[in-house]
């Protein structure tokens, strides 16, 4: 595995590939590697001759500051995960490298994706996300780049920003990996005191009920029960819970069956805040 730090270098290095006619899977990542993001890594190596990944805690797509200092960094462990699967360029530059004196983020317009959910909590978290994606797309220019469904908004949001700016990427969104309980897999699980990790899986549990008894009529009645399912929860504080369309995000208008819709959630589990989401079945 070649390990780069600079833009230049890997640059140099990914164009005579490129001039070898190899096509290029990219995982772009924060570090703290779990088995979600190997199984991107593996999905890209099956279907790409190069697989690259960037670490990178993006400064920009951080709302709170605490949650930025104390992201996990585990680049030893990550670096010896990478070498066990089929990881061939490894990219880890340091936020000056990215972005010189001027660490602020561009200015995006989704049409609106940016606006539900995530972007209601978490001001200018799209603009940071989009700024630092669309900046490793250009030094990497792969053919395809791979993201967990976890983070739906975020999948959508990239296939936007791909389409506005007319790059020749796919996007790959790939499922959801979770732990034997249930827990969906995420870099801050390891942050969980043990009685909230223990509590967590709670949440993919409501998920599951929710999924059980949808139906396009209930929407309203099922929020009212998963609020007041965390009301009574003594551990975890919800967010928000909320049953969205997955082409625009917003709450389904109408009780047509054809569209496809997710229940997306956002819990506090002490100071660590989860994410999910599940697919609902349409009829
Ligand atoms: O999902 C993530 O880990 C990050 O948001 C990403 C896509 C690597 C951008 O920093």
């Amino acid at each position: 595995m070649k390990i780069f730090n600079t833009k230049q270098e890997i640059k140099r290095y990914l164009s005579a590939q490129k001039k070898e006619n190899k096509t290029i899977g990219f995982v772009p990542t924060m570090g703290a590697l779990h088995k979600g993001h190997l199984s991107l890594i593996k999905k890209a190596a099956k279907k790409n001759e190069l697989v690259v990944v960037s670490i990178f805690v993006n400064p920009t797509q951080f709302d709170n500051n605490e949650d930025l200092i104390k992201y996990p960094k585990s680049i030893e462990i990550d670096t010896h995960l990478l070498e066990s699967v089929s990881c061939d360029v490894l990219f880890i530059p340091s936020v000056k490298e990215i972005y010189e004196n001027n660490i602020s983020s561009e200015k995006f317009d989704f049409e609106g994706l940016e606006h539900q959910m995530e972007g209601k909590y978490r001001k200018e978290h799209f603009n940071g996300v989009g700024t630092i994606v669309k900046t490793l797309f250009e030094i990497v220019a792969p053919n395809k780049a791979y993201f967990g469904q976890k983070d739906f908004q975020q999948l959508q949001i990239i296939k936007k920003m791909v389409k506005k700016h007319r790059l020749n990427i796919k996007i790959k969104g790939c499922r959801i990996y979770r732990e034997e309980d249930g827990l969906a897999m995420s870099s801050r699980n390891i942050r969980l005191s043990k009685e909230h990790r223990a509590a967590a899986p709670f949440i993919y549990k409501t998920l599951k009920k929710v999924r059980k008894n949808y139906t396009p009529d209930n929407i309203t009645k099922l929020t009212d029960w998963v609020n007041n399912q965390f009301k009574k929860h003594p551990l975890l504080d919800l967010e928000y819970f909320t049953i969205a369309e997955e082409k625009t995000l917003e709450t389904p208008k109408s009780k047509e069956s054809n569209k496809k819709n997710r229940a997306f959630i956002a819990v506090f589990a002490g100071n660590i805040r989860l994410i999910d989401n599940i697919r609902l079945k349409n009829d």
